[in-house]
């Protein structure tokens, strides 16, 4: 199924979301395959738990907008291990929809993980995964690509959307 993404405004989007403690249950494996389902729906290439309403550490990347099955990637539980590099690059968020902005990143980023089985696994991405991962995993930790951005754009974006909110544009 697909799921309905919240958007910025939802308390969701900026609580710490918990750990998953329940490996290989049928529930997992139907999450994450809804998970892929909802974000090829939206044509992102990555999808955090919280997005979707559920806060636990779960997110799903796939940069090759599913045309690649090996690059399908399920990060359960992940942490950051080492970044190197920098890249500046646009960015934007299935949560802010119409909004890009460029967001400095590491341009090479080390995830140590766990799969649906809860098999510990480490990978390294550079470039646009890199991006990808660092995006997602922030969101496990309720940070939003906005908050890498100056006061004054973050501020200017923050009012254009409480007006798309008064409009009912926005929900
Ligand atoms: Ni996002």
């Amino acid at each position: 199924m697909v799921y309905k993404i919240v958007k910025l405004g939802h308390p969701v989007l900026e609580q710490v979301a918990g750990p998953v403690e329940n490996f290989g249950t049928p529930e997992l494996q139907q999450f994450v395959d809804d998970m892929f389902e909802t974000m090829y729906a939206h044509k992102g290439v990555g999808l955090a738990a919280p997005q979707v309403n559920s806060a636990r550490r779960l997110t799903v990347i796939d940069t090759s907008n599913g045309e690649d099955p090996a690059a399908r990637l399920v990060l359960i539980n992940p942490e950051i291990v080492k970044l190197e590099g920098s890249q500046l690059g646009e960015e934007g968020c299935l949560s802010i929809p119409g909004f890009r902005e460029d967001v400095k990143r590491a341009m090479k980023a080390t995830v140590r993980a766990r799969d649906v089985q809860g098999v510990e696994f480490e990978t390294t991405g550079d470039e646009l995964l890199a991006r990808a991962m660092q995006h997602e995993v922030d969101h496990l930790n309720g940070i939003l690509f906005l908050q890498h951005l100056s006061a004054l754009k973050r501020d200017l974006i923050r009012r254009k959307i409480r007006k798309l909110q008064k409009a009912g544009e926005w929900d």
